[in-house]
C-alpha cells in the first residue's frame, strides 16, 4: 500500500513512521522543506534509539527509513492509496489542500485528515467526491499511543470506513469508531479529569498537590489532573476545553476554568515553560499532598463519577459503543480503567446517587445525571461490553 502523508510535523512524522513501520511506502509532503528535513533527522535518531535499545537490527531500521520518501511536491501522491494530512489546524488551509489534492490522486484514493478539533463533513466537503473523505485521528506520539479514532463523515461511504479500519488495524492500532462530534470521544470524555478537578480547586475544597496525589493513589491514574495539564501544557489544554464548550454550543458542561486561563496567559503554561501548576525549575520546592482518607475519597468520587457521567452520555448521544468508549480511554489516555467498567463495578445506581447530590447542591447544569445512568438505574441493567 502505498501512504501519502501531509505534514511533516509532529503527527506527520509520527503517523508516517507507523505506516513505514508496517511496511507501507510512504511519501510525506509539506510546505517547509526545512520541516522535511527535521523529520527525516527525527526518524533517524528514533531508529538509532531503537536500534541500541534491541528492538530491531540495523537492516530493519534502514528498511523503515527507505519506506519513507520526502518531496515538496504535491504531485507526488499521484499513486497514493490512501492519503492522510496533518497540516496545521485551519480549515482553510486544509480545503485548500484537500481540493488540490483531488486534482492529483486516483479516483479510488482514500483522503483522510488527523484534525482534532474541526467537524470532518466541513473538509469533506472540500472534494468532489466526499465519500472518499474520513477522519483518522492519531494520538501524540502517534508511534507510541496506541488508540486510533476513525471518524466517518455524514458523506462517506460505508467502503471507504471499512477500508479504513483495516488497514489502520493492519497498522497495529487500536481502532475505535466515533460520530463526527466535537472531541471524538477522547477529547469529549476526558473534559472532567481536568474540568472537575479545576473546579474542586477553585471551590477551595483540596489544593493541586493533593487532587494529583488523590486520583493516583486511590484511582491508579498514571499522572493526576494537573500534572497532567503541565505535561500537555496549559495553553494547549485551555484551547482544546475552549473549542469543545464552544463546539456543544456552550453546555455548561464543558465551561472552561478561569484559572487555567490565567496560567496559559501568565505563560505558565507547564514543563515546557518551567512553571505552570508545579514549578520545574531546579530546586524549586512544591507543596505536599494532604493525605487525608475522607478528602481524598471524596474528590475521587466526584471527579470519577462526573467521568462516568461523561462517558455514559457519550453512549447515550450513539456518539459511539460502549466497548470503543472504554478502549479510547484506556488506549487514548491510559486511564487504568474503562469508565463504563469502572461503572459496572461501582454500581450504576451508586453514580446516580452521587451525581444527583452534587446536582441538588449546586442547581449548575453540569451536574445533571445522563438520562442513560438514571434508566439502567432503574431497570437494574449494567453497561455490556
Ligand atoms: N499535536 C498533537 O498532539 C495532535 C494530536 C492529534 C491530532 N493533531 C492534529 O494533527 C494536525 C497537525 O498537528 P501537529 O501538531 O503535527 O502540527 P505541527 O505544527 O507540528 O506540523 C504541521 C506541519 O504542517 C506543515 N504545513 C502547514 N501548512 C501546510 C500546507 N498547506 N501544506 C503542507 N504542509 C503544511 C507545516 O510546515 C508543519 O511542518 C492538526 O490538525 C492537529 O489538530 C495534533
Amino acid at each position: 500500500m502505498k501512504v501519502g502523508v501531509i505534514g511533516s510535523g509532529t503527527m506527520g512524522s509520527g503517523i508516517a513512521q507507523v505506516a513505514s513501520t508496517a511496511n507501507c511506502k510512504v511519501i510525506v509532503y509539506d510546505v517547509k522543506q526545512e520541516a522535511l528535513n527535521k523529520s527525516k533527522t527525527a526518524l533517524e535518531k528514533v531508529m538509532n534509539r531503537l536500534v541500541e535499545k534491541g528492538k530491531f537490527g540495523t537492516n530493519r531500521a534502514e528498511e523503515i527509513q527507505n519506506n519513507i520518501s520526502y518531496s515538496d511536491q504535491l504531485q507526488s501522491f499521484e499513486s497514493c492509496d490512501l492519503v492522510i494530512e496533518a497540516i496545521v489546524e485551519n480549515p482553510e488551509v486544509k480545503r485548500n489542500v484537500f481540493t488540490e489534492l483531488e486534482g492529483i490522486v486516483s479516483e479510488n484514493c482514500i483522503i483522510a485528515s488527523n484534525t482534532s478539533s474541526l467537524s470532518i463533513a466541513s473538509l469533506a466537503a472540500s472534494l468532489k467526491k466526499p465519500e472518499r473523505f474520513i477522519g483518522i485521528h492519531f494520538f501524540n506520539p502517534a508511534p507510541l499511543m496506541k488508540l486510533v479514532e476513525v471518524v466517518p463523515a455524514i458523506q462517506t461511504e460505508e467502503s471507504v470506513l471499512n477500508k479504513t479500519k483495516e488497514t489502520i488495524e493492519s497498522w497495529g492500532k487500536v481502532v475505535v469508531q466515533a460520530k463526527d462530534t466535537p472531541g471524538f470521544i477522547v477529547n469529549k470524555v476526558a473534559r472532567p479529569f481536568y474540568g472537575e478537578a479545576l473546579r474542586i480547586l477553585e471551590e477551595g475544597i483540596a489544593d493541586v498537590a493533593t487532587i494529583d496525589w488523590t486520583m493516583k493513589e486511590i484511582g491508579g491514574f498514571r499522572m493526576g489532573p494537573f500534572e497532567l495539564m503541565d505535561f500537555i501544557g496549559n495553553d494547549v489544554n485551555y484551547t482544546v476545553t475552549e473549542t469543545v464548550f464552544k463546539a456543544f454550543y456552550y453546555d455548561a458542561r464543558y465551561k472552561p476554568a478561569f484559572t487555567q486561563k490565567r496560567l496559559s496567559e501568565a505563560g505558565y503554561l507547564g514543563r515546557k515553560s518551567g512553571r505552570g501548576y508545579y514549578n520545574y525549575a531546579e530546586g524549586a520546592s512544591n507543596p505536599k499532598p494532604k493525605q487525608d482518607e475522607a478528602l481524598a475519597k471524596m474528590v475521587f468520587n466526584r471527579v470519577l463519577v462526573m467521568l462516568i457521567n461523561e462517558a455514559a452520555d457519550t453512549l447515550h448521544m450513539n456518539i459511539a459503543s460502549a466497548k470503543d468508549i472504554d478502549l479510547a480511554m484506556t488506549n487514548g489516555v491510559n486511564y487504568p480503567k474503562g469508565l463504563l467498567a469502572w461503572a459496572n463495578e461501582i454500581g450504576i445506581e451508586k453514580c446516580v446517587t452521587e451525581l444527583d447530590s452534587l446536582f441538588n447542591e449546586y442547581h449548575e447544569e453540569r451536574y445533571r445525571c445522563s438520562p442513560l445512568l438514571r434508566k439502567m438505574a432503574r431497570n437494574g441493567e449494567v453497561f455490556s461490553l
